[in-house]
């Protein structure tokens, strides 16, 4: 990358941006000692491993758990998938900072805001053409008993019948035909070259941000056999699918711990009207890891009201795992006499609704009914087989006290010595264990080989490695030695290509600055490789790198050679883990 930011820049940008500031807009952050932690939003867990050194010289992040980590524009680039300039534009904005000169125009971010402005207009241009001469839309939606002020509320508009309505319109505006094709609102014509509206005879969804910018639409046809019936925008460089959830931008301001996750736009709509503003959906694909966590950020509890039909129930299913996974209690809605939410209020109106959201089963009790579906219970094997299911439920309930209350409800119900079943739960649980444990050995057994696809080159020369890292950190603590150590070793001399370029990117950057700051390496480095150097100093956070310990470390990398160097008392990031906690215990 060429366009250099100024140090003194960013400084004053990540003063103006509290690293605990902005990740709080995204996750829960809990004191812990003199540090702050959270679930890490990276990946799927429900105790926190990311840790945020908030108070420190130089702010960042480190996730134990997956090693994403980095300074307040690392995490701004990875929550949001956000190229490197965008990230900063976007902290400069929020701060009320004007961007340097030089870095004005990039191109990426420049296209980026090209194509939010283009959502924007068309938008507003659907929006227009519902209310306009032709009332097809209009009047499906009122068929539908939407509300205009729904209508207003959620942006919903009309794409008539024309091949280049919008197309016409937008350029009228100053959008070229490729921005159109780039925000997937046009398609190229195979005939002649030219290009065509993609949304025709549909009423239009338009999907936003949590900060309000629309990324992309949703059409449902009006016509009887149109095909498909939804159409939805593909991913494009302002929208990933899995990564947004449709009418979070209102379910995020509604303030309850429990949100309802429906399948459709419909049903989103229809709940939203009833009254219950925390509702969302998963953009017609399957819910997401990502999109869980999403949610994590702003509830506790989901309610899932997905289809009745056989697809929603092993959709249900699959997002009960996915919700667990996360820490999210997910609770489930049973629906009669209706097949989705949208026709359940339609038949029995909004009080039915809320009653069915109170009685809504939580998963294990759901789980427990469905143990016999398909089974002969009456026979004794078929009472077998569905206690064999319903064992292996209750050993998914994590919390003791719960776990004992369906216990003692099912052997009641069946009939059977709460003592059995109890011991066989507590067997099943002992086996998982004992299989979870198997597989932690496995994967540690196997950790040299398989991890740091970040630093490839690390891998085999674990030594050199931790030489490298134990330089790299003493540096980062003490710059006032870099000239002696630079004298000592080279980037050369470094063996992991990684470590080897950071450590040249250190002693081209530092000469022009008082203190050190892991934002030298923000626009050379991509954020998971930012994540390993951070890591770094958070893995050695309570470790003492003392002077003497650095020239032992170059040392090693001065001799060392070309044999592999596997050696059992290299610390993994679990030893430093271990480490770590113990230390913490001690202080507090
Ligand atoms: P449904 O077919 O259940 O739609 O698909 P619905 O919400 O009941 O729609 P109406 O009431 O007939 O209008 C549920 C969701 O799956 C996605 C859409 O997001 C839809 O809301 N879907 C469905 C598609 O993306 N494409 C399709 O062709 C159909
Ligand atoms: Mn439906």
């Amino acid at each position: 990358m060429n366009v250099l930011l100024p140090q003194e820049f960013l400084y004053q940008l990540k003063q103006a941006n509290p690293i605990e500031t902005v990740m709080s807009a995204y996750v829960h952050l809990v004191q812990a000692g003199s540090l702050l932690k959270c679930c890490c939003p990276f990946h799927s867990e429900k105790t926190p491993s990311c840790m945020v050194y908030a108070g420190t010289q130089d702010p960042h992040f480190y996730c134990f758990g997956c090693h994403a980590g980095g300074d307040v524009i690392t995490f701004l680039m990875k929550i949001e998938g956000l190229p490197y300039m965008e990230a900063v534009e976007r902290l400069a904005q929020n701060a009320g900072l004007p961007m340097p000169q030089q870095a004005d125009d990039h191109g990426e971010s420049r296209r980026r805001s090209r194509l939010l402005e283009l959502n924007r207009c068309a938008a507003q241009f659907y929006y227009k053409q519902l209310c306009g001469e032709d009332k097809r839309g209009l009047q499906y939606l009122a068929e539908r008993k939407i509300t205009p002020q729904i209508i207003k509320k959620f942006g919903l508009g009309y794409a008539d019948g024309r091949w280049d309505g919008l197309q016409k319109a937008m350029g009228a505006e100053g959008f070229t035909d490729e921005e159109l094709i780039d925000a997937n609102l046009c398609s190229r014509s195979r005939k002649n070259d030219g290009v065509y509206d993609r949304f025709r005879n549909r009423v239009i969804f338009p999907i936003f941000d949590l900060r309000g910018s629309v990324i992309a639409f949703g059409g449902r046809t009006i016509e009887a056999d149109g095909e498909p019936k939804y159409l939805n925008s593909s991913d494009t460089p302002v929208f990933k699918k899995g990564r947004n959830l449709f009418a979070m931008q209102f379910a995020k301001k509604s303030q309850s711990k429990r949100m309802i996750l429906a399948e459709g736009y419909m049903d989103v709509i229809s709940i939203h009207q009833a009254g219950f503003e925390n509702v969302v959906a998963s953009l017609g694909t399957a819910l997401t890891p990502e999109q869980c966590r999403l949610m994590r950020q702003y509830c506790q509890e989901v309610v899932i009201a997905y289809d009745s039909d056989t697809a929603g129930r092993s959709a249900t299913a699959k997002a009960v795992n996915l919700l667990r996974a996360v820490g999210i209690q997910p609770r489930i809605l049973h629906m009669k006499d209706a097949k989705d939410p949208d026709e359940y209020i339609k038949k029995f109106g909004a009080g039915q609704f809320r009653l069915l959201l109170e009685e809504a089963d939580d998963a294990v009790k759901y789980a427990l009914e469905h143990c016999k579906d398909g089974i002969d219970v009456t026979a004794v094997d078929g009472k077998i087989t569905m206690m064999q299911k319903a064992v292996s439920v209750l050993a998914d309930v994590e919390n003791d006290m719960q776990r004992e209350i369906y216990l003692s409800d099912l052997a009641k119900q069946q009939e059977i010595d709460p003592a059995v079943l109890k011991e066989q739960v507590a067997r099943e649980i002992r086996m998982r264990r004992g299989r979870e444990k198997k597989q932690a050995w496995r994967a540690a057994v196997n950790q040299p080989l398989m991890r740091d696809p970040v630093n490839p080159t690390a891998v085999g020369k674990r030594k050199s490695a931790k030489a490298e890292e134990l330089i790299l950190c003493y540096l980062f603590r003490h710059p006032d030695a870099m000239e002696e150590i630079a004298q000592q070793i080279t980037p050369q001399q470094f063996v992991t290509e990684l470590y080897s370029r950071a450590y040249g990117v250190y002693l081209r950057e530092m000469p022009k600055l008082s203190a050190f700051t892991f934002s030298i390496f923000s626009e050379d480095f991509t954020p998971d490789e930012m994540g390993v150097l951070t890591g770094i100093s958070a893995r050695y956070e309570e470790i003492d790198v003392s002077h003497a310990s650095v020239y032992d470390a170059i040392d090693v990398l001065r001799n060392q050679n070309d044999t592999p160097q596997e050696s059992a008392d290299t610390l993994s990031d679990a030893d430093f883990r271990a480490i770590f906690d113990r230390k913490r215990k001690q202080k507090g």
